[in-house]
């Protein structure tokens, strides 16, 4: 059979993608599997089951990360990859991440049940803690080599737990996990199919985006710091009351990233921790943890700048002081124009028109990007709607992203 005619079968895939939602299912019909949490590990075993049922060479490395390979033996060389990430955001959705790794497994299985002579080793990837509960994409970083220590040791989750202390309950050793490190001459290129998780391919009834560049992301938290009072009893011009100089400081930052960005920056304040957390005293810390995304590095780099100053100057004007600390940095990151073109080509073949486009969300393919050639292709959102537990993408849009997919992976081979 020549590779353009193969195609991938759907229901297999569905019952595989219906399968994994059911782990670590919410009574709110959302799926919660936050990385090294029980659900995310139960998660990590069911994949690696089926990966050994499509036969392929299966393992676990020092990170969490998951790794199934075809064509190991036949042709050594450097791998072409695919995959993405099998944690989620609490209360998410079951495509985030899901739908990559599910497709590539559907695309490795796809080929070794065909007669097709395989053009070089293949291998799908389920990368951990893409969603960063403690370390944003830290199975990609650690494979690639770009996993800060230092930073790692302190990370904790919103709740307080450790990155180690989580690890170490999943069975893992996070001084161990830099030994996932990769030689990046090992990979020839990596494709990642995602959904969109934004309106536009559904509103212009395109049914694939060809990622053009991701966004870069700073996390980082904001601890203002004043003092704790009586609530009755103290006047409101003598306190320094952390809550209301973070939610001023809060209001600012909006303002200043609506006004100084560039049409598409965002930002999010998505956790507050105020302390000493009851009603009748005043606040005298208030954490805020705030991301800022752009897909020009000046313009994040100007406005990282802008609002911390903004906070120093809120905290100071109201007596207080701020305390910043960094916990999440990825430039943004352009998509290797051949990877590009391989979509594009691989789209054209099966008839679909593409959309060149940016990414607002963060993907593992940025961090592959720094070391090998990568790329990422999007099927339609319904409602733009994701990281909820509606989101959602039809079954017939879904079957021919993987079938892009499919052909991608088979052109980025090398030597071809
Ligand atoms: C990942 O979904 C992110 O963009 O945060
Ligand atoms: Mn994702
Ligand atoms: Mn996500």
């Amino acid at each position: 059979m020549s590779p353009g005619a193969l195609r991938i079968d759907l229901g297999r895939l569905r019952r595989d993608i219906e399968a994994l939602a059911q782990i670590g299912r919410d009574a709110d019909g959302g799926i919660s599997r936050p990385a090294w949490s029980p659900a995310h590990e139960e998660a990590r075993a069911w994949l690696v089951d089926r990966l050994r049922a499509a036969g392929l060479a299966t393992r676990v490395d020092p990170a969490g990360n998951v790794f199934g390979r075809l064509g190991d033996g036949e042709s050594p060389g450097p791998v072409v990859m695919t995959g993405s990430h099998i944690d989620t955001v609490p209360h998410g959705g079951p495509l985030d991440g899901a739908l990559g790794v599910l497709a590539g497994l559907e695309c490795l299985r796809t080929i070794a049940d065909s007669a097709m002579k395989l053009p070089c080793t293949l291998e799908v990837a389920a990368f951990t803690d893409e969603e960063g509960r403690f370390y944003g994409f830290f199975g990609s970083r650690a494979m690639t080599g770009s996993l800060d220590a230092a930073l790692a040791a302190r990370l904790t989750d919103p709740d307080g737990l450790a990155l180690g202390e989580a690890m170490q309950r999943a069975g893992f050793d996070l001084a161990l996990a830099p030994q996932a490190r990769r030689d990046p001459r090992t990979i020839a290129a990596y494709v990642e199919l995602h959904i969109e998780q934004g309106p536009w391919l559904e509103a212009e009834g395109v049914p694939i985006g060809v990622v053009e560049g991701i966004v870069g992301i700073r996390r980082r938290r904001l601890t203002f710091v004043g003092q704790p009072d009586h609530a009755g009893t103290t006047p409101m011009d003598r306190r320094r009351d952390a809550f209301f100089t973070a939610a001023e400081y809060a209001t600012k930052s909006r303002e200043l990233v609506i006004k100084g960005g560039a049409g598409r920056s965002v930002t999010t304040i998505g956790v507050v921790q105020v302390l000493p957390g009851v009603p009748n005293i005043v606040p005298a810390r208030t954490a805020l943890l705030q991301e800022i995304r752009d897909a020009e590095p000046v313009v994040l780099e100007r406005l990282a700048g802008r609002t911390v100053a903004a906070a120093r100057r809120v905290a100071k004007r109201r007596g207080l002081t701020v305390e910043v600390d960094e916990l999440l940095r990825v430039e943004p990151m352009p998509m290797s124009p051949r990877v590009q073109a391989a979509i594009e080509a691989a789209a054209g073949e099966l008839g679909l028109s593409v959309k060149r486009m940016p990414s607002g969300a963060g993907h593992d393919a940025q961090i592959l990007a720094a070391v090998t050639a990568a790329g990422m292709l999007f099927v339609p959102s319904q409602g733009g709607r994701s990281h909820r537990p509606d989101e959602w993408t039809d079954w017939a849009a879904i079957e021919p992203g993987v079938n892009v997919l499919l052909g991608t992976l088979l052109r980025l081979a090398p030597g071809r």
